[in-house]
Parts: C-alpha cells; sequence; structure tokens
C-alpha cells in the first residue's frame, strides 16, 4: 500500500461556495480542494506521494511535456450511493489501461495499487466534493482525472528522466449537459484520428489534440461530436473524438468496431458489451463499414446508434452527417436498447441494483 502524505488547503471552498457548484456542477469547470501527487525520477522511481492544495503546477519551461507531448491520463468517476458510501466502477481496468498507455509513450508504469491509492487518498480527503444524486435520472458524479507528465527540463529529444502523476477531481454533470437526448455527429473525411502502429489505443493528450481541428468542423456543420473512419482504407468505423462507438440492429445485434491500435479499448465499451450480453442481446466486436451504418439506417436493420464512454455514459445519436448526407435515427427520443443498458450501467454504478460481476470498489 502507498500511504499518501496530507497537506490541507488552508483556505478550503466553503459549504456555501461548494453546494452552489454541487447544484449544478457542467462539466470540467471546477474542481475540488485537493490534487495526489506522486514523483518519480529514474534514479528512484517512484517516491513523495502526498495530497496537496489543489493549484497551478510550477514547471520548468523546458520541461519535455510542453514540448514533446510526452502525456497520458484516465477518466474514472467516483459515484454517491444512497446510504452516503461513494464507490468507483472497474478502476482496475483504468490501472492497467494507463500502464499500456505508459508503455507506449515511454513513460514509466504505475502500477495497480499506487493507482487506486491515489483516488482513495484523493477522494477521501475531498469526499464533500461528490455530489448526491437527487434522482435515478441524475448522473452526477465526482469525474476523477488521472495524469502522468515528463517534467524533466531537457530538449533533446528521448524518454524524460523525471515524471509527475497527479489525480485531479472535478464534479460533473452530464457529459452533454441537460436530459439525454440524441446528438448530431459530423463524420471526418478529412482528418484521421489515429494510424496503424500510431498511438490511438494509448489515451495521451496527443490523440485529442489531433481531434480537435475536425470537432471545430463538427461543430460548425451543427454537431456536437465527430466520428473517425480508419486511416487506411478511410471506410470502417473507429471512434469518435473521445468516446467509442455502438450500433444496434433491428434483430438484436450490438455492434462496435473491434479493438485495433488505433481505437481505445473503452472501459464503458466493455462493460457495455458484458452487459448486453447477460441481458440478451448478441454484442459483436468487428469491422463496421460507413456503407453498412448507410445501407442498415436507409432499410431499418439499424436501428439505434450510441457513443459511450465514461463522460458520456451512454449518448443517443440521432444523425451522422457528412458532407453529402445525413445517416438518420430516431431523432425525437433516446432508442430503446440505448435507455435500457444506460439505465442498467447507471443503476449499477449507483448502487441501485447489486454487483453481481464485483465491479464496484469502495473509495469511502
Ligand atoms: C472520458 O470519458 O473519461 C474521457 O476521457 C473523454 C473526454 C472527452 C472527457
Amino acid at each position: 500500500m502507498t500511504s499518501f502524505d496530507l497537506r490541507k488547503h488552508s483556505q478550503p471552498t466553503s459549504d456555501a461556495v461548494r453546494d452552489a457548484i454541487l447544484a449544478k456542477p457542467g462539466f470540467g469547470d471546477y474542481f475540488s480542494d485537493h490534487m495526489a501527487h506522486v514523483r518519480y525520477t529514474t534514479e528512484q522511481g517512484w517516491h513523495g506521494a502526498e495530497v496537496v492544495p489543489y493549484g497551478p503546477l510550477s514547471l520548468d519551461p523546458a520541461a519535455a511535456v510542453l514540448h514533446y507531448a510526452q502525456e497520458i491520463f484516465e477518466g474514472i468517476k467516483a459515484y454517491r450511493h444512497a446510504d452516503g458510501s461513494v464507490w468507483t466502477f472497474r478502476p482496475e481496468k483504468n490501472a492497467e489501461r494507463f500502464k499500456k498507455s505508459a508503455r507506449r509513450l515511454a513513460l514509466p508504469e504505475l502500477d495497480t495499487e499506487t493507482f487506486l491509492d491515489s483516488l482513495r487518498a484523493l477522494v477521501r480527503t475531498d469526499a464533500a466534493w461528490v455530489p448526491t444524486p437527487t434522482s435515478d435520472a441524475d448522473e452526477c458524479s465526482l469525474y476523477l482525472r488521472p495524469f502522468m507528465i515528463a517534467s524533466e527540463k531537457f530538449l533533446g529529444v528521448r524518454p524524460s528522466h523525471e515524471v509527475d502523476y497527479y489525480v485531479i477531481a472535478s464534479p460533473a454533470a452530464a457529459y452533454f449537459g441537460g436530459e439525454v437526448k440524441p446528438v448530431s455527429i459530423w463524420l471526418s473525411q478529412t482528418y484521421n484520428r489515429a494510424a496503424p502502429g500510431g498511438t490511438g489505443f494509448a489515451k495521451c493528450g496527443g490523440n485529442y489534440a489531433a481531434s480537435m481541428l475536425a470537432q471545430s468542423e463538427a461543430a460548425a456543420n451543427g454537431c456536437a461530436q465527430v466520428a473517425f473512419l480508419d486511416a487506411v482504407e478511410h471506410k470502417y468505423l473507429e471512434e469518435l473524438g473521445g468516446m467509442n462507438l455502438f450500433l444496434v440492429y433491428k434483430d438484436g445485434r450490438i455492434v462496435t468496431p473491434s479493438l485495433s491500435d488505433s481505437i481505445l479499448d473503452g472501459v464503458t465499451r466493455s462493460s457495455l458489451l458484458q452487459l448486453a450480453r447477460e441481458s440478451g442481446y448478441t454484442p459483436e466486436e468487428r469491422r463496421v463499414s460507413i456503407d453498412e451504418w448507410r445501407e442498415g439506417a436507409a432499410s431499418g436493420e439499424i436501428t439505434e446508434a450510441f457513443a459511450c464512454g465514461t463522460a458520456a455514459v451512454i449518448t443517443p445519436i440521432g444523425e451522422l452527417v457528412t458532407p453529402d448526407d445525413r445517416i438518420k435515427h430516431d431523432t425525437d427520443a433516446t432508442g430503446p436498447v440505448a435507455s435500457a443498458l444506460r439505465k442498467q450501467l447507471l443503476d449499477l454504478q449507483y448502487g441501485r441494483v447489486e454487483d453481481t460481476n464485483g465491479w464496484l470498489t469502495r473509495l469511502v
């Protein structure tokens, strides 16, 4: 077990201000009073675990991360249950993926135990920042953002000898805001998010930087997110700018693009594959072409599409917009399959149904 020294904030947010934030947290706008931190050097390995007041980092202008983007992150949530306890969902999977991302970005791996201890240490210190849902439809949580940066002052291009790991926490409501309703997605024709041999499977800032211009194009076309095709044939669906993708078929199949080195192995994606199977659907992981989606939507064989991720949970896709056409689904309501899976997942995460798979870990 890694023990985290605690240096408490001398002027934490007042109860009144925090309550006002928790009543309407938005996504990624506010942060709790503390952050977890662990240092790494090639000589000492991981050391100096601490929870300290949240605040600006002091980085040398020559720190490698600022120049070569040697950085990785995770996204994971803390949920308050009806009895006041606080839980997180499948954190070992995030810890494993964090190691995989670290290997690809030539960063040091952080062991699973220290990763879990860092979440526990921060959430215990800032437990008051975990919002309490007001109804079963309220998907508020404390979004946790572990991240690792290359902090060595050095401009040569090689893996950094000094690295810092942090966890920050941000109270969150629904990622797309307001009630769940189908969103429009833009199909990027011009830009690729990731390519074979690249970093697409890793959760690194560079992948998200590469999606920003396409995301702006999506917004300019009235869409909430962008979908990317494979970089080689420009034919097969990969993922959205920060979420995985599922198509629902009339005959009970639920299809998601199979993992490759250009697709992120989403924790929500993998959980939905299992929940769908347990609910009697037929999940399939395989290559899916954009033509299959177009033709299936037109013939009625594909009845729903949805995006999923820790931040997005399950967000229904009303239509896929391309420069030439619109692949449409029912835009007025969330489809029955997306609705049912969404409820199943949220009921599990908020402790409203039995956790038969042992996916929840208690933090407080
Ligand atoms: C997450 O779902 O946790 C992510 O990292 C996606 C990001 C777009 C918020």
